[in-house]
């Protein structure tokens, strides 16, 4: 066992992953496309020690934290010797802005590494994905397609890199409108879903063309494209939550009032397109002349706004 480092960024989905076809493996009853972010990563350390540990800027980890951080490592490294994991966020957890993306990928790579496997991005993707699905996003910067694969164990479901950072500058801004706990985590809401929503099936139906449209748009940079079927992409599922039994509703009245500004912002000629995924907050795509615009026109509604760009892949020290 060595000492390892690995900082990941967090993503943001462009078309979203809602749904399992296997939840003990987090396999994906769809695919999905994300943008990696810049401003937003993890960075997390795993150490040869006495006796596990995991710490989160510093301090001891809540026990469920860190049974899950050391479970998953477990996994990864059958028989391995005791770690200690630190880890912290370059923006504050708890703030209703997704951590779980960057924190598994960031510890796959690190723990991966401490513990002297030799693996292929797409199988540390593959690792990734089994601790938070989404995860399996951050293992490369820019646009990343996730196709839902076909096996059941689950070795063709990951992340598969489709252009760089540098490729299309955009940018992504987050509306927080809200930053207390979710009413219901993400895995029990997409079981709720599944299992109740008459609408899931036409979900699972269109999605798939969802990531196709989305690809050739970002390979074309072709903004009011990827907006149009990004947005889609987030009512349809958003859709599926409303009408679960009973409903799952990450919505709160900040919410719709980022919309009505996002759609008033479009009928005045601005590009300006929106994502939300398991919680109350809204994210913004738009050309960066555009930010100011955007920004004003949000930050009326919110607690703040945070501008993110493309971000890159991860890095080992
Ligand atoms: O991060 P997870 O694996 O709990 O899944 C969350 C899924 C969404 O954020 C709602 C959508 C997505 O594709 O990231």
């Amino acid at each position: 066992m060595n000492t390892a480092t690995a900082r990941a960024h967090a993503n943001i989905a462009l078309v979203k992953y809602w749904g399992k076809r296997d939840t003990a493996l987090n396999l994906p009853a769809v695919s999905s496309l994300s943008l990696t972010l810049d401003r937003f990563w993890t960075e997390t350390t795993v150490t040869p020690a006495e006796a596990d540990g995991v710490y989160i800027a510093g301090e001891p980890a809540a026990p469920k934290f860190a049974a899950r951080a050391l479970s998953f490592v477990d996994e990864l490294l059958p028989g391995r010797d005791p770690v200690r994991i630190d880890t912290h966020n370059s923006f504050p957890t708890g703030a209703g802005l997704a951590s779980s993306a960057s924190g598994f990928a960031a510890l796959t790579l690190a723990a991966a590494h401490a513990g002297g496997l030799d693996l292929s991005t797409e199988a540390l993707s593959a690792w990734a994905r089994r601790g938070s699905g989404s995860a399996c996003r951050s293992l490369w910067g820019g646009f990343v397609t996730w196709r839902k694969g076909e096996a059941d164990d689950g070795s063709d479901s990951h992340g598969t890199p489709l252009a760089g950072p540098e490729h299309w500058d955009l940018r992504m801004l987050v509306a927080v409108v809200a930053s207390g706990p979710k009413p219901i985590g993400s895995t029990a809401a997409m079981e709720r879903t599944r299992d109740t929503s008459p609408y899931y099936g036409e979900w699972l139906a269109t999605s798939e063309a969802d990531v196709d449209e989305a690809e050739a748009a970002v390979r074309a940079r072709d903004l009011p494209r990827l907006g149009e079927v990004m947005e889609s992409s987030t009512f349809k599922m958003h859709a599926t939550m409303h009408t679960a039994r009973p409903m799952v509703n990450y919505w709160q009245p900040g919410t719709l009032a980022c919309i009505h500004a996002v759609h008033a912002l479009r009928e005045q000629g601005v590009g300006a397109w929106l994502t939300m995924d398991a919680g109350p907050n809204v994210k913004v795509l738009c050309a960066p002349g555009d930010a100011d615009r955007v920004a004003a026109a949000l930050a009326p509604h919110v607690e703040r706004v945070e501008r993110l760009g493309p971000g890159p892949a991860p890095t080992l020290s």
